[in-house]
């Protein structure tokens, strides 16, 4: 049974309970006055007060503020006992849009933090920068204009600001010209008779600080029916010594009626250079060799080049190709050489004399007379070499007799191209002569016949010797 006594007891137990555990679990508390701050900052502003973070402790204790989390690069400080927060150096809108900071007050055994959000408010303080500055522009008096044609977008960008304004400032007298934003479009008709050529001025600004000026120079082409083509009907056939320098060695031009007063070509190396040894001036047109020719690696090179006339309009046809044929010519650039094989020679002694017994052969990988064997040398007193031919011969002089199965000779051998100059191929000619005490073994009698009576007891007995000299 539970009396109301009963129940009372257990109610003051309760309390005491929740008290206790009230005054154990719940010390203190360090509240903030927002649940975050934010503020804002102008760019470029002198460093300086920016707000109050302001927190309270249950218990009454002093508050010590600190910045915890964000500060990059020292921007802000924080006074530690007012909750103070201030900018230590200018802040940049381009770099940081916003900082995010965690701010701490504690009391020493306790502690709370908060967000502060600090934005920062953009100024425009930097110029529109661009691409550039002068153009330099063709167009053809028979570009059409209506629908307004394209003739160039300028290429200006600002990174604090959302649009740049572009509008014709001079050069526009007779309004042919319009910009749209930063497109800007032929409107009239253009009349090379009348105008060669324009000179606008260009405003761009960033509504703000800075306004700058471009200056597009606009050239007018005479009305070309026809494509520009290149001179020599675009074939253009080229001999090169393979010791030619690094110089220019070809100009390719075009003609056109007004190409001789302008420089709206520009030129270009489609293909054919495979080791890129070959360059164009993108101008001029001059062609030029960028490494050393070797004919004994590539003999001829077919090159491909494009000329593309710049003039904004029309672009399809005015794009021709020429053909350089380039044939490189041969110098005598390598020494004759001898065929190894032919270099090392074994002969008997025996050898009659004043006879052929072998041939050495030269060869030359250049060309023409360059490569042909002028003739064969050589000096030593038991051979000699027919000098046109190649072939050796030994001489009226016997080799001699030495001891030993074998004696080698060594003799430098040269041969000269027909080239001029000429060039000398060297090598040492091996000769081994063989003596003739090493000739096979023969038996003195081809054929031995013996005889035995019947019955002789022969086992064991020496009948005949068998030897060879
Ligand atoms: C910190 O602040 C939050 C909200 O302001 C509060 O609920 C919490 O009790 C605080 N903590 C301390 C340890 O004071
Ligand atoms: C927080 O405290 C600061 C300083 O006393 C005061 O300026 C601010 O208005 C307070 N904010 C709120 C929401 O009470
Ligand atoms: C602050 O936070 C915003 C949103 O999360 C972020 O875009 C910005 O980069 C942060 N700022 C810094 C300095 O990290
Ligand atoms: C920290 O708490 C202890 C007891 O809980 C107290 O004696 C001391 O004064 C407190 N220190 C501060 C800095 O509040
Ligand atoms: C502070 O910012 C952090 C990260 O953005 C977030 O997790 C936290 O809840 C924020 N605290 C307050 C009190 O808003
Ligand atoms: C020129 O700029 C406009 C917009 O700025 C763009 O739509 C157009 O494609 C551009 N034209 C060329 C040829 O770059
Ligand atoms: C260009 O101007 C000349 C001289 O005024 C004129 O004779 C010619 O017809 C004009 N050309 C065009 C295509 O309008
Ligand atoms: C540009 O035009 C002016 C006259 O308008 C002329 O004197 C000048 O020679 C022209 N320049 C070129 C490069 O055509
Ligand atoms: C230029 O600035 C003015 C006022 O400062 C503003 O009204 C206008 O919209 C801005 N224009 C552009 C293109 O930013
Ligand atoms: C290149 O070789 C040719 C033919 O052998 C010769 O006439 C010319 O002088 C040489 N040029 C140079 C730069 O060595
Ligand atoms: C192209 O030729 C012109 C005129 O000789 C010269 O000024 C320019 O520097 C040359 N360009 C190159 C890339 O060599
Ligand atoms: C070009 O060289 C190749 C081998 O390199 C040869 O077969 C061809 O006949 C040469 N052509 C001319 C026109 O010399």
């Amino acid at each position: 049974m539970i009396s109301y006594s009963n129940i009372r007891f257990f109610n003051l137990i309760f309390l005491f309970i929740f008290i206790h555990s009230l005054s154990t679990c719940c010390q203190s508390t360090v509240i903030f006055n927002n649940s975050n701050y934010e503020f804002s900052v102008s760019e470029n502003e002198i460093p300086g007060e920016i707000g109050l973070i302001f927190a309270t402790s249950s218990d009454g204790a002093q508050l010590l503020y600190s910045i915890t989390n964000g500060n990059i690069g020292e921007r802000f400080m924080i006074d530690t006992n007012s909750g103070n927060l201030f900018t230590n150096i200018p802040l940049n809108y381009e770099i940081f849009k916003q900082h995010n900071l965690t701010v701490q007050a504690s009391t020493g055994n306790i502690s709370n933090t908060t967000n502060v959000t600090i934005f920062v408010i953009n100024i425009d303080d930097i110029s529109p920068i661009c691409e550039s500055y002068s153009y330099h522009i063709y167009v053809s008096d028979d570009t059409p204009h209506d629908p307004p044609q394209f003739i160039l977008n300028l290429s200006c960008s600002d990174i604090d600001s959302m649009s740049l304004s572009y509008s014709i400032l001079a050069g526009n007298d007779d309004s042919n010209f319009e910009l749209v934003e930063n497109t800007l479009n032929l409107v009239s008709a253009l009349n090379y008779t009348l105008q060669t050529n324009y000179s606008l001025t260009i405003r761009v600004s960033d509504n703000a600080t800075t306004a700058l000026s471009l200056e597009v120079r606009i050239v007018v082409l005479p009305d070309v029916e026809l494509p520009p083509v290149f001179t020599q009907d675009g074939v253009y056939s080229l001999f090169l010594f393979e010791n030619s320098t690094l110089e220019d060695i070809l100009q390719v031009s075009l003609t056109t009626s007004y190409i001789s007063s302008l420089d709206v070509i520009q030129y270009s190396l489609l293909s054919g250079d495979l080791y890129s040894q070959f360059s164009i001036n993108s101008s001029t047109g001059v062609l030029s060799l960028r490494s050393s020719l070797d004919r004994e690696t590539i003999a001829n090179y077919t090159l491909s080049i494009m000329a593309f006339d710049q003039s904004v309009y029309p672009i399809a046809i005015r794009t021709v190709l020429a053909t350089v044929l380039i044939t490189v010519l041969d110098i005598n650039d390598n020494d004759p050489m001898f065929d190894p094989d032919d270099l090392v020679i074994t002969i008997s002694i025996d050898t009659p004399l004043n006879s052929q017994f072998s041939t050495l052969l030269c060869s030359d990988p250049d060309s023409g007379e360059n490569s042909i064997i002028a003739s064969y040398s050589l000096t030593n007193e038991y051979i000699r070499i027919n000098s046109s031919s190649g072939d050796l011969f030994t001489t009226g002089t016997p080799f001699p007799l030495d001891s030993g199965p074998q004696l080698t000779h060594q003799v430098n051998v040269e041969c000269v191209d027909l080239g001029t100059p000429a060039r000398t191929g060297f090598a040492l000619l091996e000769i081994s002569v063989r003596h003739s005490n090493i000739h096979s073994p023969q038996f003195s009698e081809s054929s031995l016949t013996f005889e035995f009576e019947e019955n002789v007891y022969v086992l064991g007995r020496n009948i005949f010797q068998v030897c060879y000299k």
